[in-house]
C-alpha cells in the first residue's frame, strides 16, 4: 500500500518524504488555496521536482468537457511526474469519461477524482484511468459506508485485472486510514496532520521516558558502583 500527502504545503511534504513514507503527493483547487499556491503552476513545479519521481497529482479548474482536455494537457507539460485529476463528472453531471480516455491514449496519467460510488469505480477503470480517487470522508458526510465500497472497489478491479489503482482520499479521522488501509486500497492520501496522529501515541512516550529515566538510574548505579570499588583499591593500597 502506498501512502500520499493530501497537501500542496512544501514543508510539510519535504518533512514527511525525509522520513521515508511518502510515495506520492495529491492537491485539489481547495488544497491549493488553504495552503497559500495562489499561483498554482509554480507551487506544483516545485512539488513535483522535490518529489520526483513520486507523481503528484494536479486538478483541472474548468467545468468544461472541451477546455479540461487542452488544460490537462497543460498540467501534464509542467513536469514529467504530474499526474492530472479530472473530476468523474462535472458540475452539471456531464460525464468526463472522454477526457479522461482522449488523454490516456495521449500517454498522460489521469487521476479520476471525486468518485463516491462503485459505478464511477467501474467506468474509471474501464476508460484507463491511472487512479480512481474514493473520497471517503464525503461518502461518510453523507451516512454511506466507505469502507464497503473501497473493499468491494478492490476486489473487481483484481478480479477482472484493471490496473487502476484506488486512492482513498478525504481524510476526516485516523480511523477512516485504518479501515482504507485493511479494505484493501490500494493508496491513501493523507493531510499532513493526520500523518502526526498516526505515529504519535501518549503511552509510547510514557514508555520512552520510562526506559531514558531508568538508564539514567542504572549510570548513576554504575557510577556509585565503581567509585565505591576505586576506593576500596586505594585503602588496601595507601601508596598506591
Ligand atoms: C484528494 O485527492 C482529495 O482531493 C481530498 O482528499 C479531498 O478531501 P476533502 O473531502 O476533505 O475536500
Amino acid at each position: 500500500m502506498e501512502i500520499f500527502i493530501d497537501s500542496a504545503n512544501p514543508d510539510e511534504i519535504r518533512r514527511w518524504l525525509e522520513y521515508g513514507v511518502v510515495d506520492g503527493v495529491t492537491t485539489n483547487p481547495t488544497i491549493m488555496l488553504k495552503d497559500e499556491a495562489y499561483d498554482m503552476q509554480e507551487r506544483a513545479k516545485e512539488i513535483a521536482a522535490l518529489i520526483y519521481p513520486r507523481p503528484v497529482s494536479v486538478e483541472v479548474t474548468t467545468n468544461h468537457i472541451e477546455q479540461m482536455i487542452d488544460e490537462a494537457r497543460g498540467l501534464a507539460s509542467w513536469a514529467p511526474n504530474i499526474v492530472v485529476k479530472i473530476p468523474v463528472v462535472n458540475e452539471y453531471g456531464e460525464p468526463c469519461l472522454g477526457v479522461v480516455r482522449t488523454l490516456v491514449e495521449e500517454g498522460i496519467k489521469i487521476n479520476m477524482t471525486a468518485c463516491l460510488s462503485f459505478g464511477q469505480v467501474v467506468l474509471g477503470a474501464k476508460a484507463g484511468a491511472t487512479y480512481i480517487s474514493i473520497f471517503a470522508g464525503r461518502m461518510t458526510d453523507e451516512g454511506h459506508d466507505a469502507t464497503k465500497l473501497i473493499r468491494d472497489a478492490a476486489e473487481w478491479l483484481a478480479g477482472w485485472e484493471y490496473h487502476s489503482k484506488i486512492i482513498v482520499g478525504s481524510i476526516r479521522e485516523v480511523t477512516n486510514i485504518q479501515d482504507a488501509a485493511l479494505a484493501g486500497a490500494h493508496v491513501i492520501t493523507v493531510p499532513p496532520q493526520f500523518m502526526g496522529k498516526l505515529i504519535d501515541h501518549h503511552y509510547s512516550r510514557a514508555t520512552v521516558q520510562q526506559f531514558n529515566a531508568d538508564a539514567q538510574k542504572a549510570l548513576a548505579k554504575m557510577g556509585e558502583l565503581k567509585a565505591g570499588a576505586e576506593s576500596l583499591v586505594g585503602a588496601r593500597n595507601p601508596n598506591g
